[in-house]
């Protein structure tokens, strides 16, 4: 990677000075009208402790709940999540989108709602934890609460873990623990199950191994294909991942070993 610090810090790089396959990164400034915007409410801290395994995680008020959403697809829920910011249906911005391929679609999503991307080639790094150091010192950078998985195709490292333990959650296409992986809804159909779903689940250095926050059952019908399920389920996702960011933004998701507690709102 060639670019620089001080691209970073930078907001302000136009579409068209881009070079596809060279400026891997768009920084574009966005956002800025909501940034400037004083917003009313609580926002939200996430304090937490070592390891993932043994800490309570306490949540405080803040003033601005600030999300990362990575993704490597063609983004519908990255795309779900800041249609409902913007529509404030949650009380939060989303700040980067961090992606591992440059060419996805959810990268043109993100051009088009005006949110700041970093977009790599993990080749050109040497090494997984290479590229999620880089990571980790852009996203402390813009100070951000809560990374969500939407379509990240890679495992996570202690180093990006360890400095935002209980602060990266996922969505994944069936009940865990049932299906892990990839091709988890082709998985259930082979299987023959009659009830699959989706679950939203905090990030541990597994495959789809961290604490459950969230689940919702899709039925199969006789006849399914993965491309019908599929669709069920995806439309589930946009509206289950929309709650349980909701939940953690109002401080009221609290994580206790592999058990994940939902406090009734006031
Ligand atoms: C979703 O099915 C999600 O469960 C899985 O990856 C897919 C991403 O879809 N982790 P999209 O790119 O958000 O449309």
């Amino acid at each position: 990677m060639t670019d620089s610090t001080d691209s970073v810090s930078e907001a302000g790089i136009k579409k068209n000075e881009l070079e596809p396959e060279e400026q891997l990164e768009t920084r574009l400034g966005l956002g800025q009208g909501i940034q400037s915007e004083e917003q009313p409410g609580a926002q939200f801290n996430i304090h937490h402790g070592a390891s993932l395994e043994t800490q309570p995680m306490i949540v405080h008020a803040k003033k601005r709940f600030r999300i990362a959403v990575f993704a490597s697809g063609s983004g519908s829920n990255f795309q779900a999540i800041v249609d409902a910011t913007l529509a404030k249906q949650l009380d939060a911005e989303v700040v980067q989108l961090v992606c591992d391929k440059p060419q996805a679609a959810v990268v043109r999503r993100a051009e088009q709602a005006n949110i700041p991307v970093f977009a790599f080639r993990p080749k050109d790094y040497a090494s997984r934890e290479a590229y999620e150091a880089e990571i980790v010192q852009r996203l402390s950078a813009l100070d951000v609460d809560l990374i969500v998985l939407a379509g990240y195709m890679r495992l996570l490292t202690a180093t990006l873990i360890t400095p935002f333990t209980g602060r990266i959650i996922n969505i994944h296409p069936s009940l865990l623990p049932a299906f892990p992986g990839v091709n988890s809804v082709k998985q259930a159909l082979d299987y023959g199950v009659k009830v699959t779903g989706v679950t939203v689940h905090f990030v541990d250095s597994g495959l789809d191994t961290g604490p459950v926050i969230t689940q919702q059952a899709v039925e199969l019908i006789d006849g399914d294909t993965e491309d019908t399920l599929s669709q069920r389920i995806h439309a589930i996702e946009h509206g289950l991942y929309l709650k349980a960011i909701g939940l953690i933004q109002q401080g009221r998701v609290q994580l206790d070993g592999r058990k994940v507690s939902i406090r009734q709102s006031k």
